[in-house]
């Protein structure tokens, strides 16, 4: 933690006094730090105005969630899907964080049935009856990112698939109930993993969700296999996604070798993602996306 005199500027960049601004904040981050638990870096730490700009990304990134979830049936390509997150996303002034991402090629995912995440959209992939898919958007406007998922069901769905998309959904809000300030990220994880394996199914170990706003990816790094009370400080100011991958069956997936990207359960059956995108605040936590 970085030395600062009390009439120095404040590292969150308020322009306030650090006294008056963080300057109690950090005494107790690093009391907690001294018992040893692990604090987030202040790099991580969101001020108003940025938050403010993490919100505006956060709107055209559920108005296009909403614009897929008004429009996406049976019978169009996932394709179709990505033209729709393109087109919304640059008449809003912004940019699809995903495209050319670490090479990703496409402005969206989209992951049908048994693919996990990272299904890449495709004028070979047409929507059918009875298919699940997760579609996560995610977006830059002036340089702020936000990033969310939901799963739709198309037509007529097998009540065992329906099953799993709204435990999944459950294990989000469960989740969420843990986020306060001064509280664990494994609080969280721990509501996520316990409501998915009280419900017969497995939560995917080495894909989770990140701090996000000033980059795509950042600390901290999301798991649901943490232990309540342990995993990171919460503090106001932090911005993460939950978003577990919940599995029907085993937990174990691979990655498709041909695409280097698309996720599979490796058993083949069904998997489920939700992803909401999480602020902690003064006293709990408020869902800029969804
Ligand atoms: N949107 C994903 C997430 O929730 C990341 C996708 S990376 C991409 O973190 F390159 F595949 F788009
Ligand atoms: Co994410």
């Amino acid at each position: 933690m970085e030395i600062l005199e009390r009439n120095d500027p404040c590292w969150c960049g308020s322009g306030k006094k650090y006294k008056k601004c963080h300057g109690a904040f950090d005494e107790k981050l690093k009391m907690y730090e001294s018992r040893g638990i692990l604090i987030p870096s202040h790099k991580i730490i969101k001020n108003q105005t940025q938050i403010e700009k993490i919100r505006k990304s956060a709107e055209i990134n559920v108005a296009i969630l909403d614009y897929v979830a008004d429009h996406i049936k049976a019978g169009i390509t996932t394709q179709e899907i990505d033209r729709w997150v393109t087109e919304i996303t640059e008449k809003a002034g912004a940019v699809p964080a995903p495209l050319h991402y670490e090479g990703y090629p496409k402005s969206v995912c989209t992951s049908v049935n048994e693919q996990v995440c990272h299904g890449i959209p495709s004028e070979d992939v047409v929507l059918k009856d009875g298919d699940i898919i997760n579609v996560d958007v995610s977006t830059i406007l002036d340089g702020y990112f936000s990033d969310s998922s939901r799963m739709f069901c198309i037509g007529e769905v097998s009540e065992e698939k329906r099953r799993l998309v709204q435990v999944t959904k459950e294990c989000v809000e469960k989740g969420l109930e843990q986020v306060r300030p001064w509280g664990f990220l494994g609080d969280m994880s721990q509501a996520v993993y316990d409501h998915a394996h009280a419900n017969g199914y497995s939560v995917v170990r080495e894909i989770g969700g990140h701090g996000v706003g000033l980059e795509f990816h950042e600390d901290p790094w999301v798991g649901y296999i943490g232990k309540a009370g342990t995993g990171m400080l919460l503090v106001p100011g932090m911005i993460f996604t939950i978003e577990p991958m919940i599995n029907m069956g085993g937990h174990e997936i691979f990655i498709d070798d041909s695409d280097g990207w698309t996720v599979y359960t490796e058993d083949g059956l069904p998997s489920a993602q939700w992803e909401i995108m999480v602020l902690v605040t003064e006293t709990g936590a408020e869902v800029l996306s969804w």
